[in-house]
């Protein structure tokens, strides 16, 4: 393949990203401005405040990723963007940035889903061997993904509700943690010897879909009883008893797709993926069956422009690009 110096723009959600990537796997830069502290204060993302951040960040954060990654405009071989799914807002910002930019430095456009971002954050740590199965989990995205081939996304399961991290957003807020509340669940849920007892929701026998929200229901019922009772809260075992829950589904339904698929390699990607207890469980798991366990460090578990671009390559190593008339999808599909 061709050698390829790509820049990458993120800005589907609270992170303003950009970052230079070297033949899809070697990070030049990877800048990436977290919102979080703008949010907190409001229990989850405001789109409108999202949008009027990306805005004032966008200009500041492409200069630096240039001027880390030591190299110049004219060097670079396309530019990628974050195309959706996401907010509509905050993609726009990015949509239009990266268009100036291929614009003027008369160079490809290359859009990217972001779903296949989080899946070739991979590619930047690991050697990919296909086919694959990919499990997505974020704040967005619950989705078992079949990758036959470079670049071929098949989703065979996702959520019909909740995402998980929403799930554990949602959990957290309730129990008064603050957002986001996934690290923290996570967190408290290792300090516990026992979990509340919690359902686990696996739909029809054959099927790779997921739903979080009755669990999510199941907690807060929980809670409401404790609180009218008077008794004590255990948010400790609650977080346990939930984070139980939902990795043993997600484990069983990856291992399972796994399996049916024959794949030689099972990835964990998305925000999510961040998650120690998930982490353990499908370690454990994928050693007894022997099926290689892939996951991105921590830092590219989390949206970044890194992974766009990395997901970018593929595109652009077979000439594919995008018009300049390309449009921010909010619900763009795999
Ligand atoms: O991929 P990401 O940065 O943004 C989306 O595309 O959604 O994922 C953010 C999500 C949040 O819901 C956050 O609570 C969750 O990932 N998260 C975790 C952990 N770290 C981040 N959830 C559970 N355990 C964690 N350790
Ligand atoms: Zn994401």
């Amino acid at each position: 393949s061709r050698p390829g110096l790509i820049l990458a723009v993120e800005t589907s959600c609270d992170e303003t990203s950009a970052a230079v990537v070297e033949n899809g796997t070697i990070i030049r830069s990877n800048v990436v401005s977290s919102q979080i502290e703008t949010h907190k204060r409001f229990g989850g993302v405001v789109p409108e405040i999202a949008s009027r951040k990306h805005v004032e960040s966008i200009t500041l954060i492409l200069d630096e990723a240039v001027r880390a990654a030591n190299v110049r405009l004219s060097d670079l071989s396309a530019i990628a963007v974050t195309q959706g799914p996401g907010l509509v807002g905050s993609l726009l910002v990015g949509v239009v940035a990266a268009k100036a930019l291929a614009c003027s430095l008369q160079i490809p456009l290359i859009g990217v889903h972001h779903i296949a971002g989080h899946i070739y954050a991979n590619r930047l740590v690991h050697e990919l061997d296909y086919p694959l199965m990919a499990l997505v989990v974020s704040g967005g995205h619950t989705e078992l993904v079949h990758v036959p081939a470079p670049g071929v996304f098949r989703v065979i399961g996702q959520t019909r509700d909740d995402a998980a991290g929403e799930a554990y957003d949602k959990v957290a807020r309730a129990m008064g943690l603050p957002y986001p509340g996934g690290p923290h669940v996570d967190r408290l849920a290792h300090e516990a010897d026992e979990g509340v007892p919690m359902p686990r929701v696996w739909l029809e026998p054959d099927s790779y879909d997921f739903s979080f929200s009755g669990l999510k229901s199941a907690v807060l019922a929980i809670l409401n009883q404790a609180k009218m009772r008077g008794d004590v809260i255990h948010p400790v075992r609650i977080s346990k008893g939930f984070q139980d829950s939902v990795v043993e589904v997600l484990v069983e339904k990856a291992i399972r797709a796994s399996k049916e698929f024959g794949a030689k390699q099972l990835l964990l990607a998305g925000g999510v993926a961040a998650n120690k207890g998930l982490r353990e469980a499908l370690a454990d798991r994928c050693g007894r069956e022997g099926l290689p366990l892939l996951a991105p460090p921590l830092s590219l578990c989390t949206d970044n422009a890194a992974m766009i671009a990395a997901a970018a390559f593929l595109k652009w190593d077979r000439g594919e690009t995008s018009p300049l008339d390309l449009k921010a999808e909010p619900l763009l599909s795999l």
